[in-house]
């Protein structure tokens, strides 16, 4: 079972729930009140409404360790704390999908924004984390320090005085995480900025500013630290006990930069603060005008100047607007002056306005940055925080409309309590009675009825033609609500109140539901018109200073409204009237916030103002209304679980649903049946004595329960350590018998390995033994087997060997006895054959000698003759022979032939070198080709022609004819030539044409075919000359070893017309063999004659001339060198050769 901590039933100081307050009276109400209060406890229920009463000192109670305490219990679980009103409201926020509103009500100074303060920080601490949830946690939380210095002020009753209405509604998605949240203010007490009734302070802003802000901000805002500098600070309160204003204006800086203000936003809503203290400071002096009129000027204006130059106004604009006022109406416009005192009340509007419309700049701009971004519905939870009810010596229009707004709370306080208690019985199916209460309805209707409420009168005494007064506005009220019973006025037409001097003649008092307040009417009008001059809007919309501009839009001249705005009264009802219809399309929590002293001061509970608020806040009315039905509720899970203990079938578990197992506890414990009724999901419990008695029975059988769980938990304690020994002994035990075990083993271990390696020993031995004795059985074999084999083979070999040695001496034997046979064979035949040539030489000796006998005879006659003829010839057979394997090579030209061997052979000997030489040179010859033949047969030719004859030739032998030097049919540059040629050509060779002129050589080609000799030009190749081979008669060369020729040619002859040509040619032996041998065929068999001589006669057309060759000095290079003499010589110098 759930371990609980304190129950709001547990250890009560007093009565936490004064529904169960027994007996009930106001006396008893109070004095139960005052007992919690001196025991610290502030808080106490009225059902489901915590009533606050405010410590005036820290208290402990708000530490994280208890909103854990208080996160997710039951309201009534716990001792009654604001934390379990927050947790009620923001789980049924978040599990049952209920839009919430916590309605915080109380008269000023009861703690009404401290205990919404103290709401908002608990659901942030319980709701979702994460860095977004966070981030707008913060900034939700962050908004109150900003709002409370813009808003809040010391005033008697309340240093911290919220000086405007707030409602603030956080949004919350699905899982219970807030999204961001909406502000609403409402009517903010402007009048203060300008004036503040003694013992009381202007708004916190001003005072921080002053004390907290840099020297170096100050100087920007040209402000003076000194409070006393400024007109509009009061000095009688300035400094405040507890509040630090330095600290606070940086905690408020930081709150704006958290919240989302930039640096030049803070800037400018500083310079604004600024520049109301100094609009404060314009002082005007009258000035007399020639109409006798007096018309206000600016005294001093250093601080008109400097606050000028803080919005960026033109001073002459204000200054102006400070002297003249200018009326529009339809399409004129006048202007008039203003007197001083005007013109104090044109600054102080203008104060009043700006700092107004400033604070609510401020509310937007908050709520731009906290406003939720995701489109989704939300869950709204709604704190409201109003200013409370208020009873000053002095009443203006301020404290009507701060006192209306309370009535309405309290109205809407009486209806949804009612309601929703009426509601809780129907939905649970209990029987009601209604009850009697102070319905303050007709309070309500006094002030805002449309026709004849107090704010219609107002408004329509504002907006009627003619002089309009406060006194006016006071005789409209003495004439229309006088039958009121709630209104009083000493002029009404009601004569009771004719001779009330407590009652002044500018004033009226209400009967408000919290006391009786008296209005001085002084002011009401003007407060209600809400007026600024139009020449000032103009001159604050014509600032170069954006957020001024933005505050005054009416100021801009394009949208001039003839229109008359709203009236602040009827601004201010119709938001509240708004805000009623927000609050009860919501679940209402209250917070009613009791004050118990009017010195701010802890400790001290001053009953006569306790008692004053118990009874205007309808608190016994509000006890009685829940208790006229059932005292006390609780569902059935709880109340079971709390009373179970109680019987015994319930006790410690009910199996079946608890409705049946708190019947079953109501039965058992005999509580009479009109005592308590079952609801649906509650059981209702008529009288709070029958609490108690459940609460005693409880208690005294918690005692029995605790001496039952005290001897179970001896018992189980001793058991337990019992146990615990008993399992440690085991424990103890089991590691010393396995420690035993384990020596024991080890033992036992060693041993047998002991015994083991014995065993193992002795059988490894025998096992050695045997295989020692087999190793040795087996050696043993082997060795016999090798012995006997060794024996088997050496027999074999012994056998074999013997064989051998038979098969060898066989074999010697039958050697020794062939060679014995065969030497004995050879002795014989040796001996047959001696004796066969002793026999035949015997024979031959004896055929000689018969031979010789025979022989002597005719030898003696032929003998001679027939040795010689025999010894010649066996010298030639010799000869020969001896030639044969001598012979030389089969070369034709060597040289070589044996030595003649006899004279007498001499002839032979050449004639047969000679017979050799032919033989081998036929051999030779015989290996030719046909055309190698042709060219050897040219050579033999050219050496038939000039060898020995011409000095040239020998070094022609050994070069090869070519023919055709040119390749005449392949050069192409002879092409034309070859085609002009008609056969086939034997020769080409370039030779020089001697001119007889010079003896000098000009180039030409020759080609000799078979019937003609051809002289070309060699560069053109165009034929010069053409010689029929019948035509030439002869060839003259010298006998020198040069290359001149002349060809001569026939006497009449068509080729002689031009004479003969004296020609020279590097290969002339060829050119002349080749000539003489095709020249030979071509004349048919009439030889070419070749003339071999140094000195001829050559025909040059009609002139012989002689060619003379002589020898020359040796000369290098070039051969000859051809020169005329005369007409009739050309002498050709051949250089001798070296
Ligand atoms: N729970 C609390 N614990 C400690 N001090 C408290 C508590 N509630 C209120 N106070 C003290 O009482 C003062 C006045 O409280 P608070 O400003 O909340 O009153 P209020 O009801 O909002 O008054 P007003 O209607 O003038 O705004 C606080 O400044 C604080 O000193
Ligand atoms: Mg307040």
């Amino acid at each position: 079972m759930e371990v609980k901590t304190k129950s709001l039933l547990d250890n009560m100081i007093g009565v936490g729930d004064m529904v169960l307050l027994e007996p009930l009276s106001e006396d008893s109400f109070i004095e139960n009140l005052r007992k919690r209060f001196d025991h610290n406890e502030i808080y106490t229920y009225i059902g489901s409404v915590v009533i606050s009463m405010n410590p005036y000192k820290s208290m402990l109670i708000y530490s994280p360790e208890k909103v854990e305490e208080y996160r997710n219990r039951n309201f009534y679980e716990l001792s009654p704390h604001i934390y379990a009103l927050a947790d009620e409201a923001y789980r049924s926020l978040r599990d049952q999908d209920k839009d919430q509103c916590i309605l915080i009500t109380g008269e000023s100074g009861a703690g009404k924004t401290e205990a919404s303060k103290l709401v908002m920080s608990y659901v942030a601490a319980v709701c979702g984390k994460g860095q977004e949830v966070n981030k707008v946690k913060e900034q939700l939380l962050q908004s109150n320090p900003v709002l409370e210095a813009f808003g809040n002020a010391k005033t008697v009753r309340n240093d911290n005085s919220s000086r405007f209405g707030k409602y603030m509604d956080i949004e919350f998605d699905f899982k219970g995480d807030p999204l961001g949240g909406v502000i609403s203010n409402y009517l903010l007490e402007k009048s203060r900025v300008v004036k503040q009734p003694r013992g009381e302070r202007n708004f916190h802003i001003f005072y921080q500013l002053l004390s907290g802000a840099s020297d170096d901000t100050l100087k920007k805002l040209k402000l003076d630290r000194d409070f006393s500098k400024y007109n509009y600070l009061s000095l009688d309160s300035a400094v405040v006990n507890g509040l630090d204003d330095a600290t606070s204006f940086r905690t408020v800086r930081n709150a704006m930069q958290i919240v989302g203000f930039m640096e030049d936003e803070v800037q400018s809503v500083l310079e604004l603060v600024a520049a109301v203290l100094k609009l404060g400071n314009i002082e005007f002096k009258p000035e007399s005008r020639c109409n006798g009129t007096d018309e206000s000027r600016v005294k001093d204006k250093n601080d008109l100047k400097e606050m000028c130059e803080l919005l960026g106004i033109e001073q002459s604009v204000l200054e102006r607007a400070f002297s003249y006022r200018t009326v529009e109406a339809k399409l004129e416009k006048v202007s008039t002056t203003l007197n001083v005192a005007q013109a104090y009340y044109a600054r102080d509007a203008l104060a009043k306005n700006l700092y107004s419309r400033l604070f609510s700049w401020i509310v937007t701009r908050i709520n731009e940055s906290i406003k939720a971004q995701a489109k989704t519905r939300h869950k709204v939870m709604g704190v409201l925080d109003i200013y409370g009810f208020e009873i000053f010596d002095d009443n203006s229009f301020e404290q009507f409309i701060i006192n209306y707004c309370n009535e309405k709370l309290q109205q809407i306080f009486i209806e949804l309590t009612l309601r929703e208690e009426q509601e809780e019985y129907i939905r649970e199916d209990i029987e009601w009675t209604n009850i009697e209460y102070f319905n303050n309805a007709i309070i309500c209707d006094l002030i805002e009825n449309h026709q004849n409420g107090i704010l219609a009168m107002l408004d329509e005494e504002c907006l009627r033609p003619g002089t309009v007064t406060d006194e006016t506005f006071l005789d409209k009220l003495n004439t229309v609500c006088a039958q009121h019973q709630h209104f009083e006025s000493r002029l009404s037409k009601n004569s009771k109140f004719l001779t009330d001097h407590s009652l002044p003649h500018s004033c009226f008092r209400i009967q408000h539901y919290a006391g009786k307040v008296l209005y001085r009417v002084e002011g009401f009008v003007d407060k209600n018109n809400d007026l600024l001059y139009r020449d000032l809007s103009q001159a604050m919309y014509k600032a170069n200073h954006s957020l001024i501009k933005h505050l005054f839009p009416e100021g801009n001249p394009a949208k001039v409204n003839l229109k008359r705005p709203p009236t602040a009264g009827f601004q201010f009802k119709a938001s509240v009237g708004t805000l009623m219809r927000n609050l009860q399309t919501k679940n209402p929590n209250y917070i009613r916030c009791i004050k118990p002293n009017d010195k701010k001061a802890p400790h001290i509970f001053t009953e006569s103002l306790v008692c004053h608020q118990v009874r205007y806040l309808g608190l016994m009315e509000n006890v009685r209304v829940r208790r006229a039905g059932y005292a006390f509720r609780q569902a059935y899970e709880p109340c079971l679980e709390r009373y179970k203990m109680l019987c015994k079938r319930t006790w410690p578990h009910w199996r079946g649903p608890a409705r049946e197992g708190v019947e079953m506890l109501m039965a058992d414990l005999q509580v009479p049946a009109e005592e308590f009724s079952y609801g649906r999901s509650k059981i209702f419990i008529r009288n709070p004595r029958t609490l108690f008695f459940l609460e005693e029975r409880r208690r005294q059988c918690l005692q029995d329960l605790a001496t039952l769980i005290q001897k179970i938990y001896r018992g189980w304690k001793c058991r337990t350590h019992f146990l615990l020994l008993k399992k440690s002994q085991i424990v103890v035990a089991a590691w010393y018998r396995r420690y035993a075990q384990e020596k024991k083993y080890q033992k036992i271990k060693r041993a047998t390995t002991v015994v083991q390696s014995y065993t193992r020993g002795w059988q490894a031995r025998k096992l050695l033994r045997e295989l020692k004795h087999q190793k040795r059985c087996k050696e043993a074999v082997t060795t016999i087997a090798a012995y006997w084999h060794g024996t088997q083979a050496r027999m074999e070999l012994r056998r074999l060997k013997q064989e051998v040695l038979n098969k060898h001496a066989v074999t010697v034997i039958w050697a020794y006895w062939q060679g014995t046979k065969a030497r004995r064979e050879l002795r014989q035949l040796k001996e047959a054959a001696r004796n066969k040539h002793a026999v035949s030489v015997i024979w031959a000796g004896w055929q000689g000698t018969k031979v010789r006998r025979e022989y002597r005879k005719f030898f003696r006659a032929n003998a001679g003759k027939k040795i010689y003829n025999f010894t010649i010839q066996r010298i030639m057979q010799k000869y020969f022979l001896g030639l044969k394997s001598t012979l030389p090579s089969m070369s034709p030209i060597d040289k070589n032939w044996p030595v003649r061997p006899y004279i007498f052979l001499d002839g032979v000997h050449t004639e047969l070198r000679r017979i050799f030489h032919l033989w081998r040179c036929k051999k030779y010859r015989s290996r030719f080709t046909e055309d190698k033949k042709a060219v050897y047969e040219e050579k033999l030719e050219a050496s038939e022609l000039f060898k020995d004859k011409k000095a040239l030739y020998p070094s022609s032998v050994s070069q090869p004819f070519k023919g055709d030097y040119l390749e005449i049919s392949k050069n192409p540059k002879y092409q034309k030539l070859n085609s002009s040629v008609d056969e086939k050509v034997l020769l080409a060779d370039v030779v020089n044409k001697i001119n007889r002129a010079n003896g000098k050589g000009a180039t030409r080609i020759l080609l000799l075919t078979k019937k003609n000799v051809v002289l070309a030009d060699q560069k053109t190749g165009q034929v010069k000359a053409s010689v029929a081979l019948p035509d030439l008669t002869s060839v003259s060369v010298s006998t020198q070893n040069d290359g001149f020729f002349a060809l001569r040619l026939k006497e009449g002859s068509a080729s002689a017309v031009k004479g003969d040509f004296l020609l020279s040619s590097e290969h002339l032996i060829e050119t002349i063999t080749k000539l003489h041998h095709i020249g030979s065929a071509a004349s048919d068999g009439e030889q070419l004659n070749v003339d071999i001589a140094d000195e001829f006669l050559v025909q040059f057309k009609q002139d012989k001339v002689c060619v003379k060759f002589i020898q020359g000095a040796p000369k290098n290079g070039n051969g000859a060198s051809c020169k005329r003499k005369n007409n009739r010589l050309l002498e050709v110098s051949v250089p001798a050769s070296a």
